[in-house]
């Protein structure tokens, strides 16, 4: 368990709560074990991944985290910054393959900004890549010569292409067998690699229906027919970028989970981040960690019955119209962050 910063020690204890629930009713037993991350471990340790951190991760079966990030340490250089803990985290495991499902929850088409005609049916999963590209390429730096240059590479290997793209097109073949494949072919030789491998890859995949989309045009087709996406594969920063477009058109970000897989112990977080606004008034939503606990259930503990369990208690309390403060609408009341970890527990029944 890491909590790290902003709202992510509230979210992640109702995750907390809800695993145990899950562990109580099924009859398994938890070992949690508690570790610094992003700005908290600054604060502590002065480096926002401490070592203590990563070797408890690497010895773990998975990790759950809460959110990273803190204003304070804003000016504070790139490698230092909590943010680092996270990549650093990343990359330490091995997770390249970052899942982020948005699909449209029973009860909240009142709370996307669409229409419901556009909005209704809305169920895919973004398969970021999460090891690449612009956040981890080199070189990287900052120069300053009077007129300050700043340096930032988008690179990207075949192989590491080729293996997210299997991800995509395995995950595509346990749903409804598409792959939108998003890049920006017709500027960047990263994005043309991209397209040729997973073009190559896709013949290894028969059953599943590829297309490609431009970036652009893909953050425009994900609001207005944000239904037709099954699976959408891409790079790391238009991932980052498309999957917050995702979490608003289904009614809040405060919803979305993500499993980083691909090594050995696999990372689940909510796809929020640390909320500085509302954090520490209890207000925040623990769906997206809660339901990362599912993912992670599903994914390193090979517990579908238990993950469903928990996605459907999900289901139930956002049906009966259980809101917390950003999905309510202007004038509705909504409940705290504990009171719907609460709405989910008491939802929990064995299937
Ligand atoms: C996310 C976040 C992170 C990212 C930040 C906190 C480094 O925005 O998980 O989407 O950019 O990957
Ligand atoms: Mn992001």
């Amino acid at each position: 368990m890491l909590p790290g910063d902003g709202i992510g020690p509230e979210v992640a204890s109702q995750a907390v709560r809800v695993l145990e629930a899950v562990g109580r009713l099924f009859g398994h037993e938890i070992n949690l074990g508690f570790h610094s991350i992003g700005g908290e471990a600054i604060r502590g340790d002065e480096h926002p991944l401490p070592k203590a951190t990563l070797d408890a991760c690497l010895e773990s079966d998975a990790v759950l985290l809460g959110a990273v990030g803190d204003p304070a340490f804003d000016n504070y250089p790139t490698n230092l910054r909590p943010e680092a803990g996270l990549l650093g985290l990343r990359r330490g495991l091995g997770a390249f393959a970052n899942l982020r499902p948005a699909r449209l929850f029973p009860g909240l088409v009142e709370a996307s900004p669409l229409k419901r005609e556009v909005i209704d049916g809305t169920d895919m999963v973004i398969v970021r890549e999460l090891l690449g590209g612009l956040y981890f390429g080199e070189p990287r730096f900052v120069k300053d010569d009077g007129d300050r240059e700043a340096v930032n590479t988008m690179r990207y290997t075949e192989t590491e292409i080729e293996r997210i793209a299997r991800v995509a097109f395995e995950l595509a073949q346990r749903r409804r067998r598409k792959v939108t494949s998003v890049d920006k072919a017709n500027v960047l030789e990263c994005s043309r690699l991209w397209r040729e491998t997973v073009k190559r890859i896709a013949g290894d995949y028969p059953d599943v229906q590829l297309e490609h989309q431009y970036v652009d045009s893909c953050a425009m087709s994900l609001v207005s027919r944000p239904a037709s996406f099954d699976v959408m594969l891409t790079e790391n920063m238009f991932g980052d970028i498309l999957s917050d477009e995702a979490g608003a058109i289904v009614g809040s970000l405060g919803l979305l989970a993500s499993a980083s897989i691909g090594g050995r112990v696999g990372l689940y977080e909510p796809v929020h981040g640390t909320a500085p606004d509302i954090a520490g008034r209890g207000i925040a939503n623990p769906l997206g960690a809660i339901l990362s606990a599912a993912l992670m259930l599903r994914y390193s503990f090979k517990l579908e019955t238990e993950a469903v369990a928990i996605e459907n208690a999900v289901d139930a309390a956002l049906a009966a119209g259980v809101r917390t403060s950003d999905l309510a609408r202007s004038g509705e009341g909504f409940v705290t962050t504990e009171q719907m970890g609460q709405a989910v527990i008491s939802r929990i029944t064995g299937v």
